[in-house]
This record gives C-alpha cells, sequence and structure tokens, in this order.
C-alpha cells in the first residue's frame, strides 16, 4: 500500500499541498476518500456549512455522466432558499481546483468530476503499489479505530452445513458460496473471521445409518467413498424401515377388520409385535439411545462415519477455496447446556408445558413466529433446542462481535425463532449480534446423470461440460497447457458466478448452457478478461524483452485517450464498491462492478494498444492493463474465484 507521504508527494505533483482527510477516511488506501475530502474542504470554506453534512450528501453517481461524485443540495438542509438557485450559486462558486472540475449544475443536483490527468496519476501508482490489496480496508474491522492495541472485531460465518448421509442439496451449495464470499468480504474488511461448519450429524437417523451400515456397509467402501457410500446405505435402510412403516399400517388395518368381526388376530399381532420390537425403527432407536447415553462402541462407529465424511468434505472444499476453522455439528452441542437454556426458560415462564412436550409460545410476540417445540415428549432435543445451545456455546467460546448463518431462506421461521427466543430468555446480548443471511432456491438443479446428489457430482459434470464447450474451440485449445485442470476452474466459475448474479433473495434456474458459456455475465466471461489482460502483460513482455518491472513510474500522461480515462474511473472507483459490498452484504454488488469495469476494459483494446505503440505509450497503456488485472483479480477473489492466467 502506499504510506501517506507517497499520497502527499503524488497529491503535491498534482498541484495539492496538503492531503485532504476528512474523519474515518482513508486517502492513502481509497481515491474517492480524497476526492469526498478535497470538495468537502472547499464546499465548506465556500458556504460556512458544516464539513461533516456535506461529507455525508457527496454520493455515487449510477450513470458516469453525471459525475464522479454528485450532491443533492436539499440535503445540506438550508432552509429558506430555492434550492435550484442555490445548486446554481454552489457551482458558480466552487474555487479553482488542481483535482477536480467546474461542477455541473442538474436542478437540484450539483454534480463533480475528477480531473482525468490528476486521478490517473494518483490512481494507477496506488493500485500498483497496493496490489492484491487494493480495495480492501483492514481498518474497518478494528474494535476501536483510533487504537489498532484495542484488537479486531470478531464474526462467526456459519456456512454450507450439510448433513451426513444425506444429499447435499442445493441450499447447501448456495450456502458454501455465499458464505464463503462473506468470509472473504469481512476478512477484506479486517474483521477476524471464524469459519464454521455446523453439520446436520445428530439425531435418530443416524441410528437408522448404523443399523443399516451392519447390514449393507462395507469398510472398504466407507474408507474410499465415504458420502456416497453412507448414502447409499441410507437409502437402502431407508426403504426397509418405510416398507415396514407400510406393512404394520396394514396389520394395524386388518388387526382392527379381525377383531371387529370377532375373528382371531393373534397371528397379526404377533407379526406387528416382531415389526415393533425388532424392526429397523426400533434398532435404531435403541442405537441412537445408546449413542446419547454415551456409549463409546455406538459412539465409536458413529465418529468415524462423521470423521471420514469430513476428510472428504475438506477436498470437495478446497476446490471452492474454502477451509473452516471449526467443523461443529448439532452433535456437538453439550447436554449442559441445553439444559441450561431448558432451565432458563422456566423459569423466566418462556417455556410451557403442552401434552408431556415443552414449547415456547412466540405467537405473543409475532403470530407468524408460532409456537415453537423445544423438548419432545420423549424428552429428546430437537434441531431449534440445539441451535439454541450452540449459539451459547460459540458465545462463550469466541465472544463474537457478530454471527451470520448463512441459511435457504425456506428455513426464516426457524431462525426467527431461534433469535426471539433467545431474546427471551435474556440473552439479547447474543441475538442482537445474530442475523440470518437468506437466499432463495435454485431450481432444475441436475446432473446430466440425474438429479445432482453431491457437491462433487455437480462440480465434475459442470468441469466436463466446460471442456467441451472449450474443445468447440481447437486451435485455442491446443495452447492451453493443462486443460482438464483449467476445464475443472472454469465449471467452478461458472456455477459460482451463476449463483452470485442476482441479489440473493431471488430463485434461479440451474442452467449449465446458459452459465458455460464465454458470452454474457458468467463465470468464463470473467476468466477470459483476466486471462486476456494476463496475455498483453506476456505479450509485450514477449515482444520488449527490458520492459521495467516496476510500471507506477510510468508517464501517465501519455493515457489521455477517452477510453483510458473510463478504465481509470472505474478502477478508481473499487475501494468504494467494496465499502458498499459490506452494506448490502451481496456478491451481486461486486460482481455487476467487474462485468461493467471488464467489459469498459475491452471496449478499449482497439483504442490502446500496447506492442507497436512507442515505448513510452507503451508503458504508460501497460499500467493502465496491469492495474485493471489486479482490480480484477482482487473482484474475482473476493468472490470465492480462482483467476486463470491462460485459458
Ligand atoms: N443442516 C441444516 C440443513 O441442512 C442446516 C443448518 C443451518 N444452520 C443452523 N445453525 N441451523 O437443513
Amino acid at each position: 500500500t502506499l504510506s501517506i507521504d507517497e499520497i502527499s508527494s503524488a497529491l503535491k505533483k498534482v498541484g495539492l499541498d496538503s492531503v485532504p482527510q476528512e474523519p474515518n477516511t482513508y486517502p492513502a488506501l481509497n481515491p474517492f476518500d480524497i476526492y469526498r475530502s478535497h470538495i468537502t474542504e472547499l464546499l465548506a470554506k465556500q458556504t460556512g456549512i458544516d464539513a461533516s453534512t456535506i461529507y455525508k450528501t457527496l454520493a455515487w453517481t449510477a450513470k458516469p455522466e453525471n459525475g464522479d461524485l454528485q450532491m443533492a443540495v436539499p440535503a445540506l438542509r438550508i432552509k429558506g432558499k430555492d434550492m435550484k438557485e442555490f445548486a446554481k450559486e454552489v457551482a458558480e462558486n466552487f474555487p479553482e481546483s488542481p483535482i477536480v472540475e467546474r461542477p455541473v449544475v442538474n436542478g437540484t443536483w450539483v454534480g463533480f468530476f475528477f480531473k482525468p490527468a490528476a486521478l490517473t496519476s494518483l490512481v494507477l501508482p496506488q493500485i500498483l503499489k497496493a496490489g492484491p490489496s487494493y480495495g480492501f480496508n483492514p481498518n474497518l474491522g478494528l474494535k476501536d479505530p483510533s487504537d489498532p492495541s484495542a484488537g479486531r472485531k470478531k464474526v462467526i460465518v456459519e456456512f454450507s452445513s450439510p448433513n451426513i448421509a444425506k444429499p447435499f442439496h442445493a441450499g447447501h451449495l448456495r450456502s458454501t458460496i455465499i458464505g464463503g464470499f462473506l468470509g472473504n468480504l469481512y476478512e477484506g474488511a479486517g474483521w477476524e473471521v471464524i469459519r464454521m461448519n455446523y453439520l446436520g450429524d445428530w439425531g435418530k437417523q443416524y441410528g437408522v445409518l448404523a443399523v443399516g451400515f451392519d447390514k449393507f456397509g462395507s469398510e472398504a467402501e466407507l474408507e474410499q467413498n465415504p458420502i456416497g457410500h453412507l448414502y447409499d446405505v441410507y437409502v437402502k435402510i431407508s426403504k426397509i424401515s418405510h416398507d415396514e412403516g407400510e406393512a404394520a399400517k396394514a396389520l394395524k388395518a386388518e388387526i382392527a377388520k379381525l377383531k371387529e368381526e370377532g375373528k382371531d388376530a393373534s397371528a397379526q399381532e404377533a407379526e406387528l409385535k416382531k415389526i415393533e420390537e425388532e424392526g429397523v425403527d426400533q434398532q435404531a432407536r435403541n442405537y441412537f439411545k445408546r449413542m446419547v447415553d454415551g456409549e463409546p462402541t455406538a459412539l465409536g462407529i458413529w465418529k468415524k462415519f462423521r470423521d471420514l465424511s469430513i476428510v472428504k468434505y475438506k477436498e470437495t472444499y478446497a476446490r471452492l477455496n474454502i477451509r473452516y476453522d471449526e467443523y461443529s455439528g448439532e452433535s456437538q452441542v453439550k447436554d449442559e447446556s441445553m439444559d441450561e437454556a431448558a432451565r432458563i426458560m422456566q423459569e423466566k415462564g418462556v417455556s410451557e408445558d403442552s401434552e408431556g412436550a415443552v414449547i415456547v409460545d412466540l405467537t405473543k410476540y409475532s403470530k407468524k413466529l408460532g409456537k415453537a417445540i423445544i423438548k419432545k415428549k420423549d424428552g429428546t432435543s430437537l434441531y431449534l433446542t440445539r441451535d439454541i445451545g450452540a449459539a451459547w456455546e460459540r458465545y462463550q467460546k469466541y465472544h463474537f462481535d457478530k454471527m451470520i448463518y448463512v441459511v435457504a431462506s425456506q428455513q426464516d421461521l426457524h431462525l426467527a425463532q431461534l433469535f426471539k427466543i433467545q431474546e427471551a430468555m435474556g440473552r439479547k446480548e447474543v441475538a442482537d449480534k445474530c442475523q440470518h443471511i437468506n437466499f432463495g432456491m435454485v431450481l432444475g438443479m441436475s446432473t446430466r446423470k440425474g438429479t445432482a446428489k453431491f457437491l462433487d457430482d455437480i462440480l465434475r459434470d459442470v468441469g466436463e461440460k466446460m471442456h467441451e464447450v472449450m474443445r468447440s474451440n481447437e486451435d485455442k485449445y491446443r495452447q492451453v497447457e493443462d486443460p482438464e485442470k483449467t476445464a475443472d476452474t472454469l465449471g467452478i466459475s461458472a456455477v459460482m458466478v451463476q449463483d452470485m448474479k442476482g441479489k440473493r433473495i431471488n430463485n434461479y434456474n440451474f442452467d449449465m448452457d446458459r452459465m458455460c458459456s464465454f458470452e454474457g455475465d458468467t463465470g468464463p466471461y470473467l476468466q477470459y478478461a483476466h486471462a486476456r489482460l494476463n496475455s498483453i502483460e506476456r505479450k509485450a513482455k514477449a515482444a520488449v524483452p527490458d520492459l521495467p518491472e516496476d510500471l507506477s513510474t510510468a508517464d501517465f500522461s501519455l493515457l489521455k485517450e477517452q477510453h483510458a480515462v473510463e478504465v481509470v474511473r472505474q478502477l478508481a472507483s473499487w475501494p468504494d464498491v467494496f465499502l458498499n459490498t459490506i452494506k448490502t452484504q451481496e456478491p451481486t454488488t461486486v460482481l455487476m462492478y467487474l462485468f461493467k469495469m471488464s467489459h469498459m476494459v475491452s471496449s478499449s483494446y482497439d483504442h490502446l494498444q500496447v506492442v507497436g505503440s512507442d515505448r513510452e505509450v507503451m508503458i504508460a497503456r501497460l499500467a493502465l492493463y496491469k492495474a485493471a488485472k489486479q482490480v480484477l483479480n482482487n473482484g474475482m477473489r473476493l468472490l470465492g474465484l480462482s483467476p486463470v492466467e491462460r485459458m
């Protein structure tokens, strides 16, 4: 990153004697901060209005033709003036500035354009010096910005959270992608991030699974392909359990009928008894009870399932650049935590008995929240009970400032209940720090071999599709070094970008052809844009071997063309896009920017050739493209993509 001294001397060169810096701004990290502060200083002097008021009214523009920043004059809250007149007055009296043009007036809006030459010579070195950190701001996560020794804020991002022995469905896919992005986002803002995977690994179904493994399992297959094998076992044993259930139902009906007719039903009764006492369901219940009681053999088998599954999950997550700090799960929630919560809820009158079960009636807070069961008649805990205990345990362990649950909107009610219950039982401090980041559904997600079951299947399939697309251009294909690996990376980008393109809450169609296309706003398009910028640098170096390594000292006054200026304006706004993304917590905020910026870069190629231009022009243009590649790279990594150098 540039030091404040370097920024100061860069500003001197363009004619500004001091570094404009309003409170909580970062001129060395964000060019827009310089401009906002500078305009604020000038306007405060000129109008006598308080600097903090002015600063807040300087907003981004939706269209570049409105300026780089604009001010809604009515927001200055000056009484007794005609706002249109005042806007004109503000613009007319705006003093000469070395870095900002004469303001333009549009109704009650005043628009400010940055002077291109100054902007270019400030921003490009800033990007080239900051490199992979350009746009990010580690100060934002400081507990106390004026005292770094006070430490960083802490956030838990809980995401993905699949269920062992069950398919990895679209909800888990989206949670993985969005959660990975959110972890990076907070890290970029200097927070301490704890990535947590809360596995669905507890409940009677794990008794079912163990019983099934006894019948159908194979140790060898378990070692080889734990996730797939456990799923197969689960499907087989569930079928038996289902059939037994049906048989029991039929028997009951038959017994009732026989009795009504006064006939002997003892044979049927014996059969029913056999199912009820020895069937899969009862065996599973017994088994799960042994797990709950902490019986070592039962727990040992279950732990093996869990451990082997985690090994496999880790490999798959690594392909998406995701690593967890903690694999927790429903099984890890301590009985004591749940007992304590139950006691508090009872003492405070939050919970009540209802036909042997324990419930919390949340309708008194809001009808929509309904009544939540927290303990079943047989005394066992539920999904919700475990979440109440887990949240408290995490708070004790991490003292987080924020905890994000990345879970599909199908579970809106569950999380709303969780948060409300915590509040009601006197844990408002925790509840206030919790946030549910939800998202819509993926429609029609299937692989070409059938309905998608596991993340690996999806990624493999999309990689194969991408490989086909790449092969359709033979010339190019031959130049790619490791086509399999590239296809894999492009496929992953395709899935991720399609997922992050719209607002989180929207549903979308899983459309393999669409997402794998190089045209339109797709993952492969972004990768292509990145690889192309990379190839410009490679070709220039090949053509002119003695090019300087450090391009930050290029003569930027040579970048006069409108196309160059437009690209620089885009690049200058990346740190602000990052800030905005922290507010929206939407990956689409980043993506829309990256597409816009890439389009602008791509339309400049014909106008700003590198190889073949005069040496100094060539160096300046190369600096521009290198800066563009850096920003694209930073944005892609924030999203969790792996930018490719060649394709
Ligand atoms: N395993 C759950 C499911 O697949 C998601 C867990 C979400 N997180 C939570 N703390 N409840 O539906």
